[in-house]
């Protein structure tokens, strides 16, 4: 489509891309919904704040990693449905972006969409494009959707895809064991953590542990001799993030989370490289289901490693 432009991320662009974003994965979940899992929910206006708030810290992070996809031809708005994106000439008119962060020697895609109309059309090709030529060849990971436009556009990228579950249900608390040498994080602890990402998957968060540090609760071993660490997201109920050096610290961080949980609780982005998490997913007594992939390139499997979604 000539009228659409692929171009820079801009501040004034964020509240159209998230209602683009907010109406396009509701389509996106809803068509790829198994019968047997819950009704898929419009994002809630936390939700949208938060996502707002990310792309805000990304922009400031790495802005040249971040690209949007406008509709100059005025149109279209940035959402599908009557109230979305008509921000009146701020940047209304977004109908795709691409969020990736380079940090050290490793590149991810953050978030990656398209409106479903203007899907299938090369939009996500260009974008792709822009964000990969960002990433100047280094390895890249990313959690990808089971979306067929969105799996076949990474693999023809040259991306591996590595089948990820998920652990689900409300743990069994007599399962419970008596965990010791744990503590809660610190500022002075992200030194190491980001020495640990780099053996792991090749360069430390940086910036990103700063960022989650201010809104997740961190855990972390006490012996340095076996590092690990694990974010806890009281809100979401589960572990967002947990990495180790070795499987016994990797289980021990996820059952703390998972005796953390109240209700029902989610393990998600197990790679196969990663049993250890179904072993105590099936100890608490959870479900084990299947969930997308974690695509990478030119990067062994993380573990012990559980990625975040959002900084991987
Ligand atoms: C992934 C996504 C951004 C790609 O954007 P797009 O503009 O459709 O991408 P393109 O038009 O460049 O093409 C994607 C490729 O998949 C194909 N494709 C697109 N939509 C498809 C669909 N629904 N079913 C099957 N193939 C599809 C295209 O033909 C194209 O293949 P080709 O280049 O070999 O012809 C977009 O499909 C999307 O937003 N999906 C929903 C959200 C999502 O899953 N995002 C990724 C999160 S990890």
């Amino acid at each position: 489509m000539e009228s659409v432009q692929v171009r820079p991320a801009r501040e004034e662009d964020l509240r159209s891309a998230e209602r683009a974003s907010a109406v396009l994965f509701l389509e996106a979940d809803q068509s790829s919904r198994r019968v047997s899992e819950p009704e898929i929910q419009p994002r809630s206006d936390a939700g949208s704040k938060q996502w707002i708030e990310r792309m805000r810290f990304y922009l400031e992070a790495d802005p040249a990693g971040c690209w949007v996809a406008v509709d100059e031809s005025g149109v279209e708005g940035g959402g599908d449905g009557g109230d979305a994106g008509g921000d009146g000439g701020d940047g209304g008119n977004v109908v795709g972006f691409a969020m990736s962060q380079n940090r050290g020697g490793v590149w991810y895609l953050a978030t990656y969409g398209v409106l479903t109309r203007y899907q299938g059309r090369g939009i996500g090709r260009r974008l792709m494009d822009a964000v990969l030529a960002h990433a100047d060849g280094r390895p890249g990971l990313f959690s990808s959707s089971v979306h067929p436009g969105a799996t076949r556009r990474y693999r023809k990228a040259g991306f591996l895809l590595y089948p990820q579950m998920r652990m689900v249900g409300t743990v069994d608390r007599s399962t419970l064991p008596a965990i010791d040498g744990l503590r809660e994080g610190r500022p002075e602890d992200l030194e190491w953590m980001d020495r640990l990402d780099e053996e792991i998957r090749g360069a430390g968060h940086g910036p990103d542990h700063v960022y989650m540090l201010d809104r997740l609760r961190l855990v972390v071993s006490e012996d340095l001799r076996r590092p690990g660490y694990a974010y806890i997201d009281d809100e979401e109920n589960r572990a967002v993030l947990l990495a180790a050096a070795d499987p016994r610290t990797a289980q021990d961080l996820l059952w703390e989370a998972l005796a953390a949980s109240r209700g029902e609780t989610l393990v998600n982005c197990i790679t196969t490289a990663n049993h250890w998490a179904v072993d105590v997913g099936l100890a608490a007594r959870l479900d084990i289901g299947q969930e997308g992939y974690l695509a990478l390139r030119d990067m062994a499997e993380p573990a012990p490693y559980l990625a975040s979604g959002h900084f991987l």
